[in-house]
């Protein structure tokens, strides 16, 4: 459920008519929710809320705007980062340092002890040297780590091969039979608290039984790593939970997905923790761009907006949809093909696709474009970077500036021998 409902025929975001951004702010911009994202991150809390003891701490890859970020703060979520720029957003939000946790794959020895500078909750450990390194680093200053082991569980996702990470060939995590060797050995470093294990298995799944199947595993493994003697106080179950991008499409409910955990973790006796990223997010967002021409061609014509794959990025890397939709439709369809300015082949949004007749300078919106959306933006083509507004009630405001082309040749130089 979202709040982009159509009032007298205009598409508005809760009570905000989309045109007058657009006229304010300029097109392409992304339009956020305030009431969807708190709606996503009240469900999903309910339905943990039966767990013994739980910590949800947001994805911010998925929307790091500091706004956004305040929001989600507000209703009690901590941040799951992946950078040392990721933790300052965090911090800077207004995230506490003991709800933050520091996932990903390649974080730098400066990222670590930025992590232990700021006293951050968790480190998720990738692989055994990386907890060899966090230990030595936190001893050396008689601090003490506390950290989790990634795991691999060798799971199928079924999601899209770029978005998935908890088969063997990922790179993510140890493998599972590894897990137990590892955990002896990081275990004896002074330093680490190593206190749990965390999976992640992929992003936008849309059914349940890869994340049981995966959870099934880790459930055993912590019977292991008990029975070996250690103490097993937390288990990261990460983010994945997908969200509908077609009318109609289904996916599982937070109420299914709290269900399906309260059943396979019965008896664990674990703080479970959550890191969602696109469930809160992905539907509380909209990218809203203006129809720049309609151009025939020798099939569908062409509806060119003035967004591209600068702006909105999945179409071009995932083959995503984002459902198309007139801001004020007249009702009538026609099929189309819809690209943006960017010269690439690529920097396509549909194929042959049935949308709401349009003409040039007329507004339009992508869907469920919260999550993933405007952080993947780049400036490819010099195009702006693309503002992001945010809506509350009747009121909006701009949180992320476009940034003008002036402004990131700002940040160039020409040395006098390349002249
Ligand atoms: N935790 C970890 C360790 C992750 O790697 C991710 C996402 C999440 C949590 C959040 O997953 P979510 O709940 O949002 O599915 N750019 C891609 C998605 C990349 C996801 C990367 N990892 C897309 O636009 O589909």
């Amino acid at each position: 459920m979202d709040h982009f409902n159509r009032k007298n025929g205009v598409l508005h975001a809760e009570d905000v008519a989309i045109p007058q951004i657009a006229a304010d702010v300029g097109t392409p911009v992304y339009v956020y929710s305030t009431a969807t994202l708190e709606r996503h991150a009240q469900v999903l809390k309910a339905a943990l809320a039966d767990l013994p003891r739980v910590h949800i701490a947001f994805a911010i890859k998925a929307n790091p705007n500091l706004a956004v970020l305040g929001v989600l703060a507000r209703n009690g979520y901590g941040a799951d980062v992946v950078s040392g720029g990721e933790l300052k957003r965090a911090l800077a939000a207004g995230m506490k340092p003991e709800d933050i946790v520091f996932s990903g794959v390649g974080k730098t020895r400066r990222e670590l002890q930025l992590g232990l500078d700021e006293g951050i909750g968790q480190f998720n450990i990738e692989l055994e040297e990386e907890g060899a390194v966090l230990a030595e680093l936190a001893h050396a200053q008689g601090k003490i780590a506390p950290a989790v082991l990634r795991v691999n569980p060798d799971v199928d996702a079924g999601t899209h091969a770029k978005i998935s990470t908890g088969k063997a060939e990922n790179k993510f995590g140890v493998a599972i039979d590894s897990a137990l060797g590892i955990f002896d050995r990081l275990s004896k470093l002074p330093g680490l608290n190593l206190r749990g294990v965390a999976i992640h298995i992929g992003s936008q799944l849309k059914t349940l039984d890869p994340l049981e199947a995966a959870y099934k595993r880790i459930g055993e493994l912590v019977a292991e790593l008990r029975a070996a003697g250690h103490d097993i106080t937390h288990v990261d179950l990460g983010g994945g939970l997908g969200v509908p991008y077609r009318p109609g499409e289904t996916v599982s409910s937070a109420e299914e997905f709290g269900a399906m955990v309260k059943r396979v973790t019965q008896g664990w006796d674990v703080t479970l923790m959550f890191e969602p990223g696109r469930f809160i997010c992905g539907n509380a967002g909209v990218l809203v761009t203006e129809v720049i021409w309609v151009k025939p061609a020798s099939g569908n014509p062409y509806v060119i907006v003035d967004a591209a794959m600068n702006d909105l990025a999945r179409p071009a890397l995932y083959d995503a949809y984002h459902e198309f939709e007139a801001v004020e439709p007249t009702g009538e369809k026609f099929v189309a093909n819809i690209a943006g300015p960017v010269c690439e082949t690529g920097d396509t949004f549909a194929m042959g696709r049935e949308i709401d007749v349009v003409r040039s300078g007329d507004l339009a919106i992508f869907r469920t474009a919260g999550a993933y959306g405007a952080t993947m933006a780049s400036t490819y083509n010099s195009r702006p970077l693309v503002p992001e507004v945010l809506v509350s009630g009747d009121k909006y405001a701009v949180v992320a500036d476009r940034i003008q082309a002036e402004t990131i040749m700002g940040a160039e130089r020409v040395p006098e021998w390349a002249r």
